[in-house]
């Protein structure tokens, strides 16, 4: 056998080699990954230094720990949620809070307290942004109250920060787990920055100065709510008025998914919150799915349930 190889012969070779059946879905992914892989440096006359390069790039990717913000930027976690949304409308069950991208940046543990919790502390934005209360019902696709949903709320502070990522900040600041209560109702109080950015150095950064992108979010709660029997639910919220809303670089914005804030509200009823003067307010329902798939009732995150951890 010659073992001469044209670029076709050489495709052909790669893909069809084995010494074993392995796993027919990683071979077909694979191989149509290569193939095109192979158009790509052929069609542009990718350079040895050129490819070089990004693998050397890949490298720091990973070791750095930023796959999951290359992943967001470059739209494939918003195109995973549209083909969820896809299979939904074709089984007809799409309804209820639309789903939007976990993120990379969730963190298991955070503390656990019922009804109402305080996710903010003197720290964030140093004391001077505005304290927001966010309430309202956990209810099913009957529109009945889900009592003891567990409600995970995370954000970052003032510099893009999340706790456990950025150093500095206290142990699950600015995460917390809230029970909703026997009418499935919850509430938190919190203080929102403005916005979120990629890291300015690092392999994410380079990509997108490359593109010619900026690497800002909108404001964002993420959510992940889970109640057994139910199907869990991953979304977030956007807070309106920022300049980033429909320029997101992750491309989570979600119409549904847009608060809609009260000013000045009279701070009667929220002193357990630590709140004696006029905040903001907005109301947020989270309407859970049935569960139709097996693992729709899957508590784990989207991560963790992947990994299998
Ligand atoms: C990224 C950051 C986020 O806060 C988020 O929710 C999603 C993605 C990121 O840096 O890629
Ligand atoms: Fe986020």
């Amino acid at each position: 056998m010659s073992n001469e190889f044209t670029k076709a012969s050489l495709l052909e070779r790669v893909n069809s080699v084995k010494i074993a059946e392995g796993d027919e879905r990683v071979r077909a992914l694979v191989g149509r990954i290569t193939t095109d892989l192979f158009k790509t440096i052929d069609e542009f006359q990718v350079t040895p230094d050129e490819f070089w390069a990004a693998c050397d790039w890949l490298t720091r990717l990973g070791a750095t720990g930023q796959i999951g913000l290359i992943t967001a930027g470059l739209g494939f976690d918003r195109l995973l949620d549209i083909m969820m949304d896809e299979a939904d409308e074709a089984a007809g069950i799409a309804a209820g809070t639309p789903r939007a991208i976990e993120g990379p940046l969730f963190v298991p543990g955070a503390p656990q307290s019922d009804y109402e919790a305080q996710l903010d502390d003197d720290s964030t934005l140093r004391g001077q942004g505005k304290v927001m209360v966010v309430e309202g019902q956990v209810t099913d696709h009957e529109g009945k109250p889900v009592a003891h949903a567990v409600i995970d709320a995370w954000h970052c502070n003032e510099q893009g920060g999340y706790s456990h990522f950025f150093p500095g900040m206290k142990e699950h600041e600015l995460r917390r787990k809230i029970v909703s209560d026997a009418n499935g109702n919850y509430r938190f109080r919190t203080t929102i920055a403005p916005g979120y950015e990629i890291p300015p150095v690092g392999p994410t950064r380079e990509l997108f100065t490359a593109l010619g992108r900026h690497g800002n979010r909108p404001a964002h709660i993420h959510f992940h709510v889970v109640k057994p029997g139910h199907r869990t639910l991953t979304t977030q919220v956007n807070i309106p008025g920022d300049s980033f809303i429909d320029d997101d670089f992750a491309f989570a914005t979600r119409d549904g998914l847009i608060l809609n804030i009260e000013h000045d509200v009279d701070p009667a009823g929220y002193a357990s919150l630590g709140i004696t003067a006029p905040c903001e307010r907005a109301r947020f329902d989270f309407h859970m799915q049935k569960a139709v798939a097996a693992d729709d009732t899957d508590p784990r995150t989207r991560m963790a349930k992947a990994l299998k951890q």
